[in-house]
């Protein structure tokens, strides 16, 4: 049976194969991941993978919408999988805001579920690191966010170098869109046009620009001027202060394809352009309204990190350590007699925080040895009587004999 197409298997190290998914990079991944958030105040939150269909069709745009593992459950209700994290995050945040003091920093590490065609940083799922701010609308907020992002990335040994966040406005479009004499009822389409500008082709642009009343001309020299608004100008000041000015520039190409941003959004990428976005995020300040029934209005931001894009780029530039997991002792034992005691010593051992392993059948002696060298042990140990144990260091091929109680003394 083979796995669906655009699903991963993730094996431990070792790999069998190259095209097979680590799970130690996965857990590598996760643990860089909260660590940074932690650093930033972030506490972690979670949602339910499957969810009403509505969360998703209210407001993330056409793209998503076309995309949705939606199916009818046994009760009726039509249901589907979470493509993205904000609408869960905007809805668990309307319900119970008064409890928690702002601005809200949260995050987490959900499994997200595309229906997408499969192909190079795009599979059917993904694991997405998402931060969010809620309940501050200074720029100030959206600095400190960028900051976060950058950080998250640079755990990872990436730099200045590796990648850049490409910042951008709606705002700044918006009034472009204004002055330009747009109808606003097309203001979404003219956005999904500016989204599409790097992988549609000039001409397929001209056309949808000149049917909105637009000049490719005019649009693109909007984007070379590259004029940061006022709270462009704010945040890369802020993101100067702190020494990372050389991490962000402000790209007009970037306006970003969810329906619900408002304001400031951005997207990371390698400087070589390789790779698709590794993260892209922004403001929703209306979001929590809307999803709230107008009950709760917060204003919000935040990003989406996955971990596919990742992968590859840390991959290419050799970023991804040698994963390598030794086991501390491997308790040996020759004589069945003492299997007994042997078991009370692996049992004692690993109570007291040691990884510990040993044979689970009678096995020759050489075969264990063989055992306890492949999971890299530092020490075997043997019971020799129901008194006495003899501890070996591996490395240095010293051995002592001890009584049960003094192994750890031993063990380093
Ligand atoms: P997004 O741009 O759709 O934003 O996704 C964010 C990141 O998730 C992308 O840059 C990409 O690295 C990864 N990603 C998305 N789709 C796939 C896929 N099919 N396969 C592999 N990786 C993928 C959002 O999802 C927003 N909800 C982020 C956000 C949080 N905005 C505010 N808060």
């Amino acid at each position: 049976m083979e796995r669906l197409p655009g699903f991963r298997d993730f094996y431990p190290e070792p790999l069998p194969h190259n095209d097979v998914w680590s799970a130690d990079a996965r857990q590598h991944i996760f643990e860089q991941w909260r660590k940074v958030a932690r650093r930033y105040g972030f506490r972690e939150y979670d949602g339910p993978p499957l969810e009403p269909l509505e969360l998703f069709t209210t407001k993330s745009g056409e793209e998503i919408v076309g995309q949705l593992f939606d199916f009818e459950d046994k009760g009726k209700r039509h249901v589907s999988l979470r493509p993205e994290m904000t609408p869960t995050l905007a809805r668990m945040v309307a319900a119970h805001e008064r409890n928690y003091k702002k601005p809200i920093k949260w995050f987490a590490i959900p499994q997200l579920f595309r229906y997408e065609k499969q192909q190079k940083g795009r599979l059917r799922e993904h694991f997405q690191f998402n931060a969010d701010l809620i309940g501050e609308t200074d720029p100030a907020a959206d600095a400190e966010l960028i900051a976060l992002l950058i950080d998250a990335l640079r755990a990872f040994g990436l730099t200045a170098e590796d990648f850049v966040i490409r910042l951008s406005s709606r705002n700044a479009w918006q009034d472009f869109f204004k002055q330009g004499g747009g109808d606003p009822a097309n203001e979404y389409e003219f956005f999904q046009t500016i989204d599409k500008l790097e992988r549609n082709s000039p001409e397929e642009t001209e056309q949808k620009l000149t049917a909105l009343g637009f000049s490719a001309a005019a649009v693109n020299d909007f984007i070379a001027a590259g004029k940061p608004t006022a709270e462009l100008a704010s945040i890369l000041e802020n993101l100067a202060a702190r020494g990372l000015k050389d991490f962000v520039k402000v790209d007009y190409k970037v306006i970003r394809g969810l329906a619900y941003y408002t304001g400031v959004v951005f997207e990371a990428f390698d400087r070589k352009g390789e790779f698709r976005a590794i993260a892209g995020g922004g403001r929703y300040n209306n979001l929590v309204k809307l999803i709230s029934g107008g009950k709760v209005d917060l204003p919000a931001l935040g990003f989406g990190m996955g971990d596919v894009v990742l992968v590859e780029l840390l991959k290419a530039r050799g970023l991804l350590p040698k994963f390598d997991s030794p086991m501390d002792v491997f308790v040996t034992i020759e004589d069945e007699s003492l299997r007994g005691i042997s078991l009370k010593l692996v049992q004692d051992l690993r109570v007291a925080g040691y990884a510990v392993d040993y044979p689970l059948v009678p096995t020759k002696p050489d075969k264990q040895f063989k055992r306890a060298q492949e999971l890299k042990v530092a020490h075997t140990v043997r019971a020799e009587s129901d008194a006495y144990v003899r501890i070996r260091n591996l490395k240095t091929r010293e051995e002592v004999v001890a009584g049960f109680e003094g192994v750890a003394n031993h063990l380093g």
